[in-house]
Parts: structure tokens; C-alpha cells; sequence
């Protein structure tokens, strides 16, 4: 029986930043790895797959796989090639058209 999330802060007293993931507000650790500080938040799905809706979120950790892509002030990024700062307005990508296609 799974009672925790596998993942745990580097620093647990570090500043923190205020971000939003789909609406939701997040506390980060300033410039910690964003891929990372959204896993120890708790944040998955980070995307959905175009064809199948299947979920996905980081997998490789080094910028290969894509599957932590998410969407930041209208550009799909790679979220484990980024650092948390404060202010981000992080949602799911938009992949091949609009959000409700
Ligand atoms: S986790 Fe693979 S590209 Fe980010």
C-alpha cells in the first residue's frame, strides 16, 4: 500500500516561490529543477499523449524522452531542463490545435 509520494525535497527550509500548475498554486524551492520540485508537489499527469490521452511525466530527467513537457506562457518546454522562479503560470500542453480539440 502506497501511503507517501516516492519523492522528497533536497531542502526542505529553502526559499520558496509561489507557481501555478493548471490553476492550482504550488510552493517550490526557488531554482530547484522544475521537473523535480513539481514530482515532490505531487503534480502528475504533467501532459497527456495527442493520440491516446495516455498520461505522462518525466521519465529521463535529461531532456531526451519529452514526456515532462509542459505548457509556460505559450510555449511547450521541457520541464527538467528548467529551473522553478517564481511567478510560473505552468499548465498542460496544447499539442496540434486547440485545448478542447
Ligand atoms: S523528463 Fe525526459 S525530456 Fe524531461
Amino acid at each position: 500500500m502506497k501511503t507517501a509520494l516516492p519523492f522528497r525535497e533536497i531542502d526542505p527550509v529553502g526559499n520558496k516561490v509561489s507557481i501555478t500548475f493548471g490553476g492550482i498554486d504550488l510552493m517550490l524551492p526557488l531554482g530547484e529543477n522544475l521537473a523535480g520540485a513539481l514530482l515532490v508537489a505531487g503534480v502528475m499527469p504533467f501532459r497527456n499523449t495527442p493520440v491516446s490521452g495516455a498520461p505522462r511525466g518525466p521519465f529521463c530527467m535529461m531532456g531526451a524522452c519529452y514526456d515532462c513537457l509542459v505548457q509556460i506562457d505559450g510555449m511547450n518546454v521541457q520541464a527538467c531542463m528548467l529551473q522553478v522562479s517564481e511567478g510560473m503560470e505552468i499548465t498542460m500542453p496544447v499539442v496540434g490545435g486547440t485545448a478542447d480539440a
